[in-house]
């Protein structure tokens, strides 16, 4: 699959790098920007305050599944319920929220799980497939929250992440286990 990541710090870069591992063709773009036609998908993993110029600086995202892992760790613009909704009304097309709950620093360490980590997302029905095989190819099992609508729910997720790894643990994996696969 050809993927445009938007950022190559440490999610952008660390999944470039797990996504080329399983076979794609991934292009990074930084804040020149670049040229995303032919993509099938779209990492957005800039810091908030950078989402709007960082989405202007990749032109022809229409229709193209953005799959954004921003962290709303300053707030969220004025009238959005989640940063991947500010991120929808910015692109007009299909949007997931992933990858925002999950330490880039244990990608690499993935293959030592005893069990496949679990990553939760969101996604409107049209990024849903192509997020959970990215997902999958990073190293990750998808457990999906539903659709886009719970996109805010997966971004508070994070203040149950952050505060086990402050009280402990540091960065860690987790595992959502339903019955069938306890
Ligand atoms: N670190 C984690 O474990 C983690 C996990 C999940 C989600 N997140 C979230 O993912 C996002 C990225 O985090 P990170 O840790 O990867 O940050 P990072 O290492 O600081 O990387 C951020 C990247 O965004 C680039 N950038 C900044 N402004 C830009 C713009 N206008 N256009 C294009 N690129 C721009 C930066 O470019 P320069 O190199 O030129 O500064 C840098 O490469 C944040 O929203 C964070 O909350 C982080």
């Amino acid at each position: 699959m050809r993927i445009a990541v938007i950022g190559r710090g440490n999610v952008g870069g660390g999944l470039a790098r797990l996504w080329r591992a399983a076979g794609h063709d991934v292009d990074e773009f930084g804040r020149d920007g670049g040229d995303a036609t032919g993509a099938e998908a779209v990492l957005l993993a800039v810091p908030p305050p950078a989402i709007a110029e960082a989405l202007e600086s990749v032109p022809r995202l229409e229709g193209i599944p953005v799959i954004d892992a921003t962290n709303a760790r300053g707030g969220r613009p004025d009238g959005f319920e989640s940063l991947a909704e500010y991120v929808k009304s910015l692109t007009g097309g299909p949007v997931a929220k992933a990858f925002n709950a999950n330490f880039a620093s244990l990608y690499e360490r993935l293959g030592e799980a005893r069990s496949r980590p679990s990553m939760v997302y969101a996604a409107d029905d049209e990024a849903r497939e192509v997020t959970e095989q990215l997902i999958g190819d990073a190293g990750y099992e998808p457990v999906s929250a539903g659709g886009l609508e719970a996109a805010r729910a997966v971004e508070d997720f994070l203040g149950v992440i952050f505060a086990v790894a402050r009280a402990g643990t540091g960065p860690f994996v987790y595992r959502f286990a339903p019955p069938e696969s306890l």
